[in-house]
């Protein structure tokens, strides 16, 4: 099927994961809530399930609600916060995902406030702007653990120190970053961290929200009492099963994946960064183990993304849910990248499967396809020619 390097918008599901949930489909298929054995069955799986969820982030299980993935754990936090608290202030960052952004947005015209913090070069907000942000009346602080155009892994734990400090809720959208890097929610001082199953080699449309035992957050979905009765709606047996296999399997593996991918990314960076007017965007020491988002200059990431589709490398420009529209990423712009830097970037995300010859392909091809690229770039050869390389 080709190279894949697109694994910040999914990842396949592990053999073993789907092995775990093929028994949830076909023989123990019955309803968690049931109260026979088919049921116990089916119950007996998502406890251990939690458990495995729970581990992942150092969470006590019993503060593990599921979910159908990141965007409604980032729905559920926010505005569960926000109706419990019933007015108020929020605070967020420019960059986080939509199901973070637009959540706000759509408080706002509800009548909540919202500080939106800017970010530095690297993609990090900084602790102090969060300070300074803090009003009488803010209710929750939402800051990702991790972005998912750059990778750029934020000071979620001098954030959560000041959070904390105020009394202020602490949300985490941690889903690029669960199953790649350590995260201990106690060490974090983090109230509420939304997961996904799908970036971790789990199933896709299957989440988790860690809700600290204690908050009050308003019900999400109204129905049945599932999920303590904040959550309505069956559960989700097997996609659970295969998100708490997932986990297991992360947290086992998370070290030696992590090493891996950094070692291909440095393979891969070190050569594309030599390419004229090439830069690095996200935080160099700060990053996800397999992330890599460079600009390109004189060229549009789009065609470069698209080039190296038509030689079965799979890449992305930016999130996958914003890829297609040809506006430069927020993300970069919100960095203080120009719109011709924001619009030469390419995201590339390595998995625990890539291998060295694949990445040494892939610097082959990347290469090949930038100069062909640069080449027809009026606005790249009136640099070359000018000896002004930006
Ligand atoms: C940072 C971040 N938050 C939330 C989401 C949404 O997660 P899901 O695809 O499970 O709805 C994504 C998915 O790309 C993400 O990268």
């Amino acid at each position: 099927m080709g190279i894949y390097l697109d694994h910040a918008a999914t990842t396949y599901t592990d053999k073993a994961v789907f092995e775990a949930m093929r028994p949830y489909f076909e023989e123990f298929f019955g309803n968690p809530s049931s109260q026979h054995g088919f049921g116990r069955a089916a119950e007996k799986a998502v406890m251990k399930a939690r458990g495995q969820v729970a581990a992942l982030i150092g969470a006590d299980s019993s503060d593990i609600y599921f979910t159908a993935g990141g965007t409604e754990s980032d729905n559920w936090a926010i505005k569960g916060v926000a109706e419990a608290a019933g007015s108020g202030h929020i605070i967020t960052s420019a960059v986080e995902h939509h199901a973070v952004l637009e959540t706000c947005k759509y408080l706002e015209s509800r009548g909540f406030d919202v500080t939106y913090l800017p970010v530095d070069g690297k993609g990090r907000v900084n602790p102090d702007d969060v300070r300074k942000a803090i009003r009488g009346d803010t209710i929750l602080i939402s800051i990702m653990t991790a972005n998912n155009e750059t990778g750029t892994i934020m000071p979620v734990r001098e954030i959560g120190k000041i959070a904390r400090e105020h009394d202020i809720l602490f949300h985490t959208d941690a889903v690029q970053a669960a199953g790649h890097i350590p995260l201990r929610v106690d060490e974090l001082d983090v109230d509420l961290m939304s997961l996904s199953a799908h970036k971790f080699y789990g199933p896709k449309g299957v989440g988790a929200l860690y809700v600290r035992g204690g908050i009050t957050l308003s019900k999400f979905i109204h129905g049945g009492g599932h999920e303590k009765d904040k959550r309505a709606g069956t559960l989700n047996t097997p996609g659970i099963v295969g998100m708490g296999a997932a986990a297991e399997i992360a947290l086992r593996d998370m070290d030696k994946n992590a090493a891996h991918e950094q070692a291909l990314v440095k393979r891969l960076s070190d050569a594309l960064l030599q390419l004229p007017e090439s830069r690095l965007n996200g935080d160099p020491d700060n990053r996800l183990p397999g992330h890599l988002n460079i600009s390109f200059g004189g060229i549009e990431g789009e065609a470069l993304l698209t080039y190296l589709d038509m030689e079965g490398i799979a890449i992305s420009t930016g999130s996958a849910c914003s890829s297609g529209s040809s506006k430069p990423s927020y993300v970069l712009l919100a960095m203080g990248l120009s719109i011709e830097e924001a619009r030469g970037a390419v995201r590339i995300t390595l998995g625990r499967e890539n291998t060295e010859e694949q990445i040494d392909e892939v610097i082959e091809k990347t290469t090949a396809s930038v100069k062909r690229l640069q080449e027809f770039s009026p606005l790249f050869a009136q640099r070359r020619d000018k000896g002004s390389y930006v």
